[in-house]
């Protein structure tokens, strides 16, 4: 087994598995502006298995696992590696969802999602609901890693409705993961509230006393570059996770720290809707494209005026020509 969690650059630091955000547009998106040291692993969106066990469903579902050939150029280029993640509740379903994705010839690993709150996957038992089923959860480990040469990793949180971090990461590490990603939040905290990074460290004292080699990344409100530097210093993880920070600064894997100028974000804005079109055309919900524009359009005058504009507009045509109206308008303005 190529277990690339052992040999990777230290410390590692990962863009985070988005449902309709990280798809292969959007990664490579963020790849193409990050130095190769400073984001050296990337997630797919979650992917059902019972989609991919199931012949009909199979061919929309595995949309999620696209990876373009331009993507695949760049995250070897750059020695990035590429992780897919998986979803479920049948140990059986993992076995056979692993085998397909290590067949693709595309990852370098498979994650299994252990952390959505999503009420549509925690009423079955999967999700972040594995942790209310520890054998279960076991059993799924076990039977994704017996299917792949590749390695297989965790991503969860600190608890389900209350805090049970020691608990269920010693349950996790005696599957022996190649990796666990901890968000630190429970299950009922979704996405409200400071994420608990003390308990993240608990982990990680908790794996060194166990002796284990699984590594462990830490995962919540990370938001700068140097912010994630000193999560891993002050922690002791092995990596840190970065999910909605990106939204923010999608340049924050930069470690030039070059300004920003209005001239970046056009450029960028323009990678991104081109490669959508070219990806997905009619194929995709054009409006998933549209929340990535205020991504783009802030930090200049008028910016407010444009983003209205855009989120008015109804195709990629509508939108680039936006954008090159923009772009004259704030030449004309000097502001590039
Ligand atoms: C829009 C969105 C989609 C998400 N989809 C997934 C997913 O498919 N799989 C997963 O494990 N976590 C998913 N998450 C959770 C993130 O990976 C991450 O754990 C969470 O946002 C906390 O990290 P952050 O504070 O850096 O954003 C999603 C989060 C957001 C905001």
């Amino acid at each position: 087994m190529n277990n690339f969690w052992q040999t990777i650059h230290k410390p590692i630091i990962a863009l985070a598995p988005m449902e309709d955000v990280t798809d292969t547009v959007f990664r490579e998106v963020v790849l193409s502006v990050s130095d190769p040291d400073a984001l050296n692993v990337v997630f797919t969106e979650f992917t059902s298995t019972d989609g991919l066990c199931h012949e009909k469903g199979r061919s929309k579902v595995i949309e999620r696992l696209l990876v373009n050939a331009s993507e695949m150029t760049l995250l070897k280029s750059r020695n990035t590696k590429l992780v897919a993640q998986i979803w479920g509740g049948d140990p059986e379903k993992f076995r056979l969802s692993a085998k397909l994705i290590s067949e693709m010839n595309l990852f370098d690993g498979i994650d299994i999602n252990m952390g959505c709150p999503a009420k549509k996957v925690v009423k079955n038992k999967s999700c972040a609901n594995l942790i209310n089923y520890p054998e279960l959860a076991k059993e799924i480990i076990y039977a994704t890693a017996e299917s792949t040469h590749l390695p297989v990793s965790v991503k969860t949180r600190i608890g389900f409705s209350k805090i049970v971090t020691e608990e269920w990461i010693s349950h996790l590490l005696e599957t022996a993961p190649k990796a666990i990603t901890i968000h630190g939040r429970t299950r009922k905290m979704m996405s409200n509230g400071p994420a608990l990074w003390d308990e993240i460290g608990k982990a990680v004292t908790l794996r060194d006393k166990l002796c284990s080699k699984t590594l462990i990344l830490g995962n919540g409100e990370v938001f700068s570059y140097t912010d994630a530097l000193n999560r891993i210093e002050q922690y002791g993880v092995d990596g840190v996770m970065v999910g909605t920070g990106v939204f923010k600064n999608p340049w924050m894997f930069n470690t030039e720290r070059v300004e920003i100028t209005v001239n970046h974000r056009i450029e960028l804005m323009r990678k991104h809707i081109t490669l959508y079109q070219n990806t997905w055309g009619n194929g995709k919900d054009y409006n998933v494209l549209k929340r990535f524009f205020k991504i783009y359009l802030n930090g200049f005058s008028n910016a407010a005026h444009w983003r209205d504009a855009f989120m008015r507009a109804h195709g990629y045509e509508e939108a680039l020509h936006h954008l090159d109206q923009m772009e004259k308008q704030l030449q004309a303005l000097m502001v590039l």
